[in-house]
């Protein structure tokens, strides 16, 4: 299991490079969907747990315009910082990046919104985690989790391959240790798929309307939903 320390270190060292390919073309249309399946209102606040470098943070202040209010919580300093730098070029009042632990709800609620994007399959108990989010939703408020996981479509199966050594090598934790489980058969892409559906099982059980959708062939799917009023 990977610890949050080994978080911080994996994400710490190799922000400008991830930066580079959470802003990479295409990625921006998987953001606006999960960002739209929000349903933001001008005014509102939403809280994006694992908010990385900030890449989702331009969609999300977008929609709530400059009389609401956008909270980015992470773990790791190194990201928070480039997230900062971010709010800082457009000159964002209302949009705070924070460093704290999504798992523990960091945040007072009730907040109109949360979104989770590619940080799920990093929880030990994703459901317990999103159920946490659930709980801090005003009554109405909507929650979205984007994940990459393995694709189970028949055209996509040999690019499974491809995507087991991207899970391999974009996992925090120590190199060898990752290789050895990985020959052992526990690949972390396993762990991940069922992280991934953990997180999804607690948003399809708590909410209504229901949204999903897939992208790239499968390997990236949203879940969304509304807590009832
Ligand atoms: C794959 S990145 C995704 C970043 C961003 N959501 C995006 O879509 O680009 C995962 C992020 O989750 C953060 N993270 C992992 N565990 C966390 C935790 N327990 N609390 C807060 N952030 C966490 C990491 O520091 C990292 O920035």
């Amino acid at each position: 299991m990977v610890d949050a320390d080994a978080t911080r270190r994996f994400y710490g060292r190799w922000a400008g490079l991830y930066d580079r390919v959470a802003t990479a073309p295409g990625v921006g249309a998987w953001r606006a969907a999960a960002t739209d399946a929000l349903a933001l209102s001008p005014g509102e606040t939403v809280v994006e747990m694992g908010c990385g470098t900030g890449a989702n943070l331009p969609y999300l202040r977008e929609r709530v315009g400059p009389d609401g209010r956008v909270v980015g919580v992470d773990v790791t300093r190194g990201v928070l910082d480039r997230a900062r730098r971010r709010v800082e070029r457009r000159g964002w009042r209302n949009v705070h990046p924070v460093q704290a632990d999504a798992t523990r709800v960091p945040v007072d609620g009730p907040v109109d919104a949360v979104l989770g994007t590619f940080v799920c399959g990093m929880f030990p108990d994703p459901r317990g985690t999103v159920e946490g989010w659930l709980d801090l939703l005003a009554p109405g408020g909507r929650i979205a989790l984007l994940d990459a996981g393995q694709s189970d479509r028949v055209a996509a199966a040999p690019l499974n391959l491809a995507f087991r050594a991207f899970v391999l090598a974009s996992n925090p934790g120590r190199p060898r240790e990752r290789l050895r489980r990985a020959v052992d058969g526990e690949g972390p892409w396993a762990t991940l798929d069922e992280r991934i559906a953990a997180a999804s099982a607690a948003v399809t059980d708590r909410c209504v309307d229901r949204q999903s959708a897939t992208f790239a062939l499968g390997f990236v799917r949203l879940v969304a939903g509304r807590i009832p009023d």
